[in-house]
């Protein structure tokens, strides 16, 4: 499986036959090296609907036919823009094409332009390969990570930022809690008010762990 890191919250996972794209805030993203057209994906799965998580959602579905895969009034209103959206909600996992995908909680908001956008949520996602996938959205800590952490994490993609979402302190112990093998901080250092040192956050993690932190730069590729 190899992962893409295209900066702040944006990633793609590519399995064997499929690429999923998480949250591609691309166009207008500061740390940013690719362009939407790079991505050819099976699917576009949605966190949350804040503009920097939304991103080139909507323009990726109508130039590809990717469904956009997310809360029931984010899809509605993907629709609405002109995409292909498929509704779901918080709870057991929906079976596509290229794996499963699960919706959880997060703790955090969810609107666009004056629209409430439903929950926001972290993501499960399971490969056809059997790898489990999270990725978190914005959070803050909360204790029910202790639930998706039984779900047995291959990788989990954590904010860091602070103001916004966890710091790399509440993220420490958010890898206490999902214990996955791999983490990979996001949501840090696009903008000065997320300036925060993800070697601190790795160090911390790995003393206390052994999960592995995985530092990426935007635009960088690792197989996993
Ligand atoms: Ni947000
Ligand atoms: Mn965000």
């Amino acid at each position: 499986m190899q992962i893409t890191f295209i900066g702040h919250a944006a990633v793609e996972i590519k399995t064997e036959k499929h690429s999923i794209l998480i949250d591609p805030f691309i166009t207008g993203n500061p740390v940013a090296t690719h362009k939407p057209e790079d991505f050819h994906p099976d699917a576009i799965l949605l966190t949350h609907g804040h503009s920097d998580h939304l991103g080139d959602a909507v323009a990726i579905s109508q130039r590809t036919g990717a469904p956009i895969i997310a809360i029931f009034e984010l899809a509605t209103y993907c629709q609405s823009q002109g995409a292909k959206a498929i509704g779901m909600n918080i709870g057991g996992p929906s079976r596509f094409s290229f794996g499963t995908v699960q919706l959880t909680p997060a703790f955090h908001s969810s609107s666009h332009d004056g629209h409430y956008l439903g929950e926001p949520c972290g993501i499960v996602l399971t490969t056809l390969e059997n790898k489990k996938i999270y990725h978190a959205g914005d959070t803050a800590l909360f204790s029910d990570m202790t639930l998706i952490g039984k779900l047995g994490l291959d990788i989990a993609f954590l904010p860091i930022g602070s103001y916004y979402t966890m710091d790399p302190d509440a993220a420490a112990e958010a890898v206490q809690l999902l214990k996955p093998k791999i983490v990979i901080p996001i949501h840090y250092n696009t903008l000065p008010a997320i300036s925060q040192d993800p070697h601190r956050f790795k160090a911390m993690v790995e003393s206390q762990s052994k999960t592995q932190v995985i530092i990426m730069r935007p635009g960088e590729s690792v197989t996993v």
